[in-house]
């Protein structure tokens, strides 16, 4: 197993940005950049033997800089949506940036994402790896508390992508962290994920508002087209589906912060699987609605539904539903959440 750095460039700001490469002895390569934590390519072997790359993703840091839907992204502080961007916190209002519509999403104008992490490698008898390190000053994109967040993402030998986030605040603050990472495990450059078939580990979801933010209620999916106890196409009923497609956060089963299994994906003609397990309560499950063909990314364009994200998490607007489970991280606590993203082949 090995790990590498290089030099990816400088920031229009001017700060330097290290990109690491993680392979371990099957040949699988993950590729990862400073600039937001964003796993750029992942190489994936199909039941042949033939490596993919399986996420959507940029060549060059100038093209993320230049705008992209959180490809590969780490986010944070509150990954997904805030409703009209305010929630109160120990008596207190905090306002922020409405980058959604009227809504807060993915921490903000400048969220983790576009942040430069300090970076050290790190290995394991069982894994290679790189450990990201941010500090988020008080106040910043409206939030309280200085936030020491440190995030170890870790390829092991047997095919795993797990991702290990650590949190601490001098001040209570709220924080939902996660992983944005589209995949196709056809390739990043196969066409759309519609006859991936889709297992999710839940049978309750938040349904939304026309905002994407939660009603409050937690409905089951049972009957619905929002069911994926069972092996189902993702395409099977996303015709159905308001809004261009999936974009819901689903209710894991598992609620106790253990490690569970959230979801199986599979793809028939190259056999490759991907197995989500997470310590999080919640997952979004986003089909790539947004996607338009303008991003072209690492040779490909990109269309609606090219690619699906399974975004471990707490469930959006959080901080203003008391009736979830909490996101208030205060001092002395420690936010854990782990993830890890299994490929094996069929
Ligand atoms: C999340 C959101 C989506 C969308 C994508 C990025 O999945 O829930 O609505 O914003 O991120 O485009």
């Amino acid at each position: 197993m090995s790990i590498t750095k290089e030099s990816w460039g400088e920031t229009k700001a001017g700060e330097a940005v290290d990109l690491y490469t993680l392979e371990n002895a099957n040949g699988v390569r993950a590729k990862i950049a400073t600039y937001g934590g964003i796993v750029t390519e992942l190489y994936m072997p199909d039941k042949d033997g033939n490596m993919a790359d399986v996420v959507c993703g940029h060549k060059t840091l100038a093209e993320y800089e230049a705008g992209h839907p959180y490809f590969g992204s780490l986010i944070g502080r509150y990954g997904n949506r805030i409703g009209k961007g305010k929630f109160t916190l120990e008596g207190k209002e905090y306002t922020l940036a409405a980058n959604n519509g009227e809504n807060h999403l993915h921490g903000g104008d400048v969220g983790f994402d576009k942040k430069v992490w300090k970076a050290e490698a790190v290995e394991s008898d069982n894994s290679v790896g790189v450990k990201l390190t941010y500090v988020s000053v008080d106040g910043e994109e409206g939030y309280p508390g200085r936030l020491t967040s440190t995030v170890v993402y870790e390829l092991t030998r047997d095919n795993e992508l797990k991702i290990d986030y650590k949190a601490t605040t001098d001040e209570a603050t709220v924080l939902n962290l996660t992983h944005h990472g589209y995949f196709n495990l056809g390739g990043h450059d196969s066409g759309d994920i519609l006859d991936h078939v889709m297992t999710i580990a839940a049978d309750r979801y938040t349904p939304v508002d026309e905002g994407l933010i939660p009603t409050g209620e937690i409905a089951p999916v049972a009957g619905t087209v929002m069911d994926f106890t069972k092996p189902t196409a993702i395409g099977a009923r996303i015709k159905d589906v308001a809004g261009g497609g999936y974009d819901h956060n689903y209710v894991l089963n598992n609620q106790d912060g253990s490690m569970a299994l959230a979801a199986r994906v599979s793809e028939s003609e190259t056999g490759r699987v991907m197995e989500v397990y997470t310590t999080e309560p919640g997952m979004q499950f986003y089909t790539g609605n947004f996607l338009d063909g303008s991003n072209k990314g690492k040779g490909a364009v990109y269309n609606k539904h090219a690619a699906f994200c399974l975004e471990t998490q707490h469930y959006p607007d959080s901080p203003n539903r008391p009736e979830f489970p909490p996101v208030v991280l205060r001092p002395g606590e420690t936010y854990t959440h782990t993830t890890v993203y299994r490929f094996s082949v069929e």
